[in-house]
């Protein structure tokens, strides 16, 4: 193939429309939303799809770059640290005739953006844009690599159609100011540090032109900046590429520049066709191990595509000092913080698909654990406390206040009352040992992070007058009420951390006993201290009602004002605001998921019919203020067999990013409802679970689902699973590692590499 096809062939995307998402043209309300949802990242570098060329000083949208783990503390009052965003290395100028092209809108006669989700690159075609003396054509790619996350690429492709003019392109880095400070500016390489945090930031650069094939050296460069300037004339095929290199420093007083630029020379070498390739395979590894393919409903086939590219987008197996924020890095909603949502939300996707990324957000946690500590002793605690917002230190970042939608200044108390993130971090750590039987992860960091939870809830409950536990004083998944006390959820989830810190240390003690020896005296920790977690754990009030099999969600609840949402329906604004803030916390309006969620999350602690009691009690009172919510109860309503509700909710959190209708989009897409999207799929209508010896499947697809397929990894194993609705039969095959046990509905098999299985769910 030569070089102008290969070209041409990269600048193409992906033919079927199930695997791209489009935009054409550009409407200004809109470009927020859509920058979020064209935004592509590698774990490390995340770009906003804003576009790259000067639309003149209305309508300058720096592409803003985001670096994992790149947080300052801006001037603000309170100090709060955010993702600070690095400068944008897209941006280029065209001048015709010494008059610079603007390119607005009308300018433009047609635009279309395309996220190629296959290939994880943004690209632009059939630009013509229209100057009084020249006609061009234009298609451009961006991409940050999969492969070599400290690299980017930029292509433009020019054709001129009309014209002979004098022109020039300029290659610029823009904001370069915006919230860091240069240390030094060279040509080809920029570094910068953070103002209070010790951090730097390297930035190596190198762009080249080609007219018609050969290589146009710059007419002038600068200080990261480049131009070139020809006579263009019709016919002309100009082709742009620019490489960056990344690299952040945590270590204060070091340059990383000379890094960048070998890992910019390295690309170099490889040119813009072999990072395409090593980009592109990176990319079909991970559609390969995590793809999920829905036949029969294309809806809610696009959602999964858009759900899978954006969370494979977001994590990063190699650095363990970040996680994922909110807004992954895609916005700065949130300041780029840490919360619930990593653990709860996106481990099970990693975990089953990507081990190696679960354990490095796990390690996260890990390595924050000083910091969770020193809240939970700093509130007069024991054990480890997580931030209910983290950034880089796991330090507690939540604002102490916010404005209201009706501007009054509210305080928030989730930093200081949101303590179930301390279960959410337990329970993502067992699940993943669970699910890998990583041992080595466990007597790293995991085993320390279950027996400092654990002693945390064991030192937070409290013994009272009616010989029971007691959390007071906490605020649950559903943050509409504050202050309260015996959250179901929390006080059930905090139960579970307690005994399977119990459980830990069994396992500790009797397999390892050395580590258990170390780390027990490490941590102080003796058998009357554990037999004081059993107690807690065995007195611990979960508001269960044993005669109705309800959880009560926290003391006092089942009193509250009981108002029927379904009044409310058409509704525009949250319910707190519809309702104030004062009446809702005294309603039974739930913000999002609370006893559903633990529902979700501890199947087996609902006995019987219990789980379907909650899930018709808690259900109609979800007002859903948070897009976390729908899908926690899509997965639930799957399970309990009600995949046309559960589709519902699928429909309903794939809107939240894709429609743009329901919340708002322009601070980044919302990757917990995007993760929660694969789980009501693979957890929900699959029904997979994880059993001791393997895995267990039980459909319930929807109605119009001819099959789902997807792949998951078990301990080193890797199956490929199949449900075929229409033939009735669930197939599976070991395609690596050693035989194991695949239930369908409870029914053991055993699975043998090579050889499929398929079992008629007919009759089960
Ligand atoms: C939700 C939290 C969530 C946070 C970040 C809030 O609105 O209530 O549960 O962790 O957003 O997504």
């Amino acid at each position: 193939m030569t070089e102008q096809e290969t070209m041409a062939q990269i600048l193409t995307p992906t033919a079927d429309p199930a695997w791209v998402l489009s935009v054409d043209g550009y409407d200004p309300l809109r470009e927020s939303s859509i920058e979020s949802r064209f935004a592509i990242s590698n774990g490390f570098l995340g770009i906003r799809g804003a576009r790259a060329a000067s639309r003149g000083a209305r309508w300058v949208v720096p592409a803003r770059t985001y670096v994992a783990g790149l947080f300052d503390v801006s001037g603000t009052e309170h100090q709060t640290p955010g993702l600070v965003p690095a400068a944008d290395w897209l941006r280029v100028r065209f001048l015709a005739a010494g008059e610079p092209l603007l390119l607005h809108p009308g300018d433009v006669s047609s635009h279309r953006m395309t996220l190629d989700l296959r290939r994880g690159a943004l690209l632009s075609q059939g630009s013509r844009i229209k100057a009084p003396d020249l006609g061009l054509r234009a298609q451009t790619l961006r991409l940050v690599s999969l492969s070599d996350r400290a690299i980017g690429l930029q292509l433009i492709q020019m054709e001129v159609d009309s014209g002979a003019v004098d022109v020039t392109i300029e290659a610029s880095f823009e904001g370069m100011e915006l919230g860091l400070i240069h240390d030094r500016l060279d040509q080809d390489v920029g570094v910068w540090h953070t103002t209070q945090t010790g951090k730097h930031l390297a930035m190596a650069s190198e762009p080249a032109l080609q007219i018609d094939g050969r290589v146009h050296p710059p007419s002038a460069r600068g200080k990261l900046t480049w131009s070139w300037s020809w006579k263009c004339r019709p016919g002309q095929v100009v082709c742009f590429q620019r490489f960056v290199a990344v690299v952040r420093s945590d270590i204060p007083d070091t340059d990383p520049g000379l890094e960048a630029r070998d890992k910019l020379q390295s690309a170099l070498h490889l040119g813009w066709s072999g990072v395409f390739a090593a980009h592109e395979s990176a990319w079909a590894k991970r559609w390969h191990d995590s793809g999920v393919e829905v036949d029969g409903d294309a809806v809610a086939q696009r959602a999964l595509r858009f759900a899978i590219y954006h969370l494979n987008s977001a994590a990063n197996p190699s650095d363990e000092s970040v996680s994922i924020g909110a807004r992954a890095l895609t916005g700065d909603d949130y300041h780029g913080h840490v919360f619930w949502d990593t653990e709860v939300f996106l481990l099970p996707f990693y975990v089953l698909t990507w081990p190696a990324a679960a354990r490095a957000l796990l390690m996260y946690r890990f390595h924050t654990l000083p910091a969770a500590r020193a809240k939970a002793a700093g509130m007069g605690w024991r054990g480890a406390l997580y931030a209910w917002e983290s950034a880089d230190t796991g330090a507690e970042m939540t604002p102490l206040e916010v404005l209201a939608p009706d501007r009054q200044v509210i305080r928030i108390l989730c930093g200081s009352q949101e303590q179930h993130i301390s279960a959410d971090v337990a329970y993502a750590v067992w699940q993943y040992w669970h699910a890998t039987g990583d041992d080595g992860f466990l007597l790293e960091a995991g085993a320390e992070i279950l027996l400092e939870t654990g002693r945390f809830w064991s030192s937070r409950a409290k013994l009272e007058a009616d010989g029971c536990c007691h959390i007071r004083g906490v605020i649950g998944p559903d943050e509409y009420h504050e202050t309260i006390d015996d959250n179901a959820y929390t006080n059930v989830m905090a139960r579970w951390n307690i005994r399977r810190a119990l459980d830990v240390a069994a396992a500790l003690r009797e397999r390892w006993p050395a580590c258990w020896t170390t780390l027990s005296g490490r941590l102080r920790l003796d058998e009357a201290e554990l037999k004081q977690w059993r107690n807690v754990a065995d007195t611990l009030v979960t508001g269960l009602d044993p005669a109705t099999g309800l959880f009560e969600q926290f003391a006092g609840y089942f009193d509250l004002e009981d108002i029927d949402l379904t009044k409310y329906a058409g509704r525009t604004v949250p319910m707190d605001v519809v309702l104030g803030r004062e009446r809702t916390q005294q309603s039974q309006v739930v913000k999002q998921a609370d006893v559903v969620a633990l529902l979700g999350l501890l199947p087996e602690q609902f006995k019987g019919k219990a789980a379907a009691a909650n899930f018709r009690y808690y259900e109609p009172r979800c007002s859903h203020g948070s897009s976390l919510s729908p899908a926690m109860h899509g997965l639930v309503a799957a399970r309990l067999g009600d995949s046309e509700m559960a589709l519902r909710f699928l429909r309903k959190t794939a809107d939240i990013d894709l429609a743009d209708t329901q919340v708002a989009t322009d601070g980044g897409i919302h990757i917990a409802a995007l993760g929660g999207i694969w789980m009501l799929t693979v957890l929900g209508f699959a029904g997979l679970s994880l059993r001791d010896d393997g895995i267990d499947i039980d459909p319930h697809l929807p109605g119009d689902w001819h099959s789902l397929t997807f792949r998951v990894q078990w301990r080193g194993r890797c199956l490929k699973l199949r449900d075929d609705q229409d033939k009735q039969i669930v197939g599976s095959v070991l395609e690596a590692g050693e035989p194991m046990v695949f239930s369908v509905r409870s029914k053991p098999h055993e699975l043998r590499q090579g050889t499929g299985l398929q079992v008629s769910t007919a009759r089960l």
